[in-house]
């Protein structure tokens, strides 16, 4: 321990189990004495720095970011980690913190964010630790962390004044060197070796007119030093560009629902041809063109058959991995391409290990999350690029590039219906009840549907032998149909059983056909299979996506 340190005695706290995404709680629950504290320090003892260790700190820059890396830092010098980069004002993107902590050979680094919820005073907050391939801690680190905050009894920390966050440079703290960086320059030289700035500079410079909506959130900083700063694009292209505490009152959550300004933007009289936005710590996108929606598992498919466009992909794509609940449309890319599609859990931790080994170069889920072999998280902006480059390369626009896809590899048409705060008991009947009927399933047809297999899905990880199991139940129709049924893991109160629908339609003749009315007789099927509604007392689901 530094000579600089005090030590102080705690009490533990029984709630600190971190989630899929690590510790995620409301604002006065982080602000209870030493709870933060306990938490840093059961995660420093896991993971106790190595002679000469650098651990990477940075938020979203929500409400309560400062506060907490002020209390990270000094209990990161107490702790004898050797040098800390942290984010100029707190700022540090989730994809930034990989990729510094990849680029700079750091042992690891603390994120501070609770991604796409809702920020200030009440709002949410969280604490994130990725270990130093750049991906968030595997499970048995954050166990381990678990188990330490039951029997806490007394953390480090080093006393002084509150560090100058705003100002680049190096001060130290008894023997460690704090480091304020940059938080866009080593993401944006990135993102320039991995893409054709010039063609999409060029795009961009010849009237193609793109927006970005950085909801108040993380990416707004590096969205304009990447779009307007480097690509040329007009000032004002990056709109709610200014990352607030609370977001400016909004769900920072890139989706059809709280993005609506862009919605609205992109579905007006004068809409651009492109438009992107994504959310509180800037890992997830959403992609739009004029009067047209990118579903997050086409985007997948599109930008795992174009990836020969893009210069760092141009070598061809070792193998793609798509969650459980992803539609199929990747597969079909990959079955064309003569490469291996895997089919993972929810959660974005599931393929660090595939990229590691380099079994896959893409990856990507339904929720609106994307990424590659360049990072080890999902990354909102880097898909955003991916697409300019494509767009650049081929000269059409977004719709008629997702319809030209459709009609080379079918169409996917996919839907989500999530049932929000249920009885988490009866969620948890359902999902027995399914079980239980899986085996007599197959063979038998639900309003109109054959059902073709049925079973739980359990992953067995090709790198470490590792198994996951119940991971969802899935069910698959004769004519290309499947239902998904799982119970969200990042829920905060109750439970929340999400139903995802999909169906494989190959006739371009049907593929203007609206998803609903697409998907209506897998709704039915997927409601009937699952006794749905009456098992959850509840008359149908809350959100449809
Ligand atoms: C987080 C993870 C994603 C995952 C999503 C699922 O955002 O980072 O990898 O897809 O949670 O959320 P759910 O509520 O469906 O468990
Ligand atoms: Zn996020």
């Amino acid at each position: 321990m530094d000579a600089f340190a005090t030590e102080i005695e705690t009490t533990p706290y029984e709630d600190q189990r971190p989630g899929t995404s690590g510790l995620r709680k409301k604002v006065p629950v982080f602000r209870q004495p030493n709870y933060l504290e306990n938490f840093v320090q059961s995660l420093f003892d896991v993971v106790p720095p190595a002679p000469g260790a650098v651990l990477v700190i940075g938020g979203d820059g929500r409400y309560h970011n400062r506060t907490a890396i002020q209390t990270i830092i000094r209990m990161a010098a107490a702790n004898g980690f050797s040098r800390l980069l942290v984010g100029r004002g707190g700022i540090l993107s989730t994809p930034a913190v990989s990729a510094l902590i990849r680029r700079r050979g750091a042992c690891g680094g603390v994120v501070l964010s609770a991604s796409h919820n809702p920020g200030g005073p009440d709002g949410d907050f969280g604490i994130k630790y990725n270990v130093e391939n750049g991906g968030p801690a595997p499970s048995e680190v954050t166990d381990k962390v678990y188990d330490r905050t039951r029997e806490i009894r007394r953390y480090s920390i080093a006393p002084g004044p509150d560090l100058d966050l705003d100002r680049e440079g190096e001060t130290r703290i008894g023997d460690t060197v704090v480091e304020i960086v940059d938080p866009v320059a080593d993401y944006a030289a990135l993102m320039q070796e991995i893409f054709d700035f010039d063609a999409i500079a060029r795009l961009i410079g010849g009237g193609f007119r793109i927006t970005f909506d950085a909801m108040h959130a993380v990416t707004g900083p590096y969205a304009r030093t990447i779009f307007e700063g480097m690509l040329g694009a007009p000032a004002g292209t990056v709109r709610n560009s200014e990352p607030l505490p609370d977001f400016g009152g909004h769900h920072p959550d890139p989706n059809l629902v709280h993005a609506e300004e862009l919605v609205r933007t992109m579905y007006g009289a004068d809409a651009p041809d492109f438009g992107a936005a994504s959310d509180g710590d800037g890992d997830r996108n959403m992609i739009m063109g004029r009067r047209f929606f990118v579903n997050p598992s086409d985007s997948l498919a599109l930008l795992a058959a174009n990836a020969h466009l893009v210069p760092a992909y141009g070598a061809g794509l070792k193998g793609v991995a798509r969650s459980l609940p992803t539609s199929r449309a990747v597969d079909v890319v990959a079955e064309r391409l003569g490469i291996r599609a895997y089919e993972t859990p929810t959660g974005w931790k599931y393929f660090g290990n595939l990229l590691d080994a380099g079994l896959i170069t893409l990856c990507g889920e339904e929720s609106f999350g994307t990424g590659s072999n360049h990072i080890r998280e999902k990354d909102g902006l880097w898909a955003v690029l991916f697409w300019l480059n494509i767009l650049a390369a081929r000269g059409e626009s977004v719709e008629t590039i997702v319809k030209d896809h459709w009609s080379t590899y079918g169409r996917h048409f996919f839907m989500r219906h999530d049932y929000e705060e249920v009885d988490a008991q009866k969620a948890a009947e359902l999902m027995a009840g399914l079980r239980e009927r899986l085996a007599a399933l197959p063979g038998s047809s639900v309003a109109g549907e054959v059902i073709e297999t049925a079973d739980e899905f359990e992953y067995r990880d090709p790198v470490d032998g590792s198994v996951a199991r119940q991971q969802g139940i899935r069910v698959t129709t004769r004519g290309g149909g499947r239902i998904v049924y799982r119970l969200s893991g990042t829920g905060t109160s109750g439970a929340t059983l999400r139903m995802y629908l999909e169906r494989l339609e190959r006739d371009p003749a049907k593929h203007d056909e609206e998803t609903a009315a697409a998907l209506a007789g897998m709704a039915e099927a997927g409601r009937a299979i699952g006794d749905v509604e009456r098992v959850l007392g509840v008359a149908g689901p809350t959100t449809i996506t």
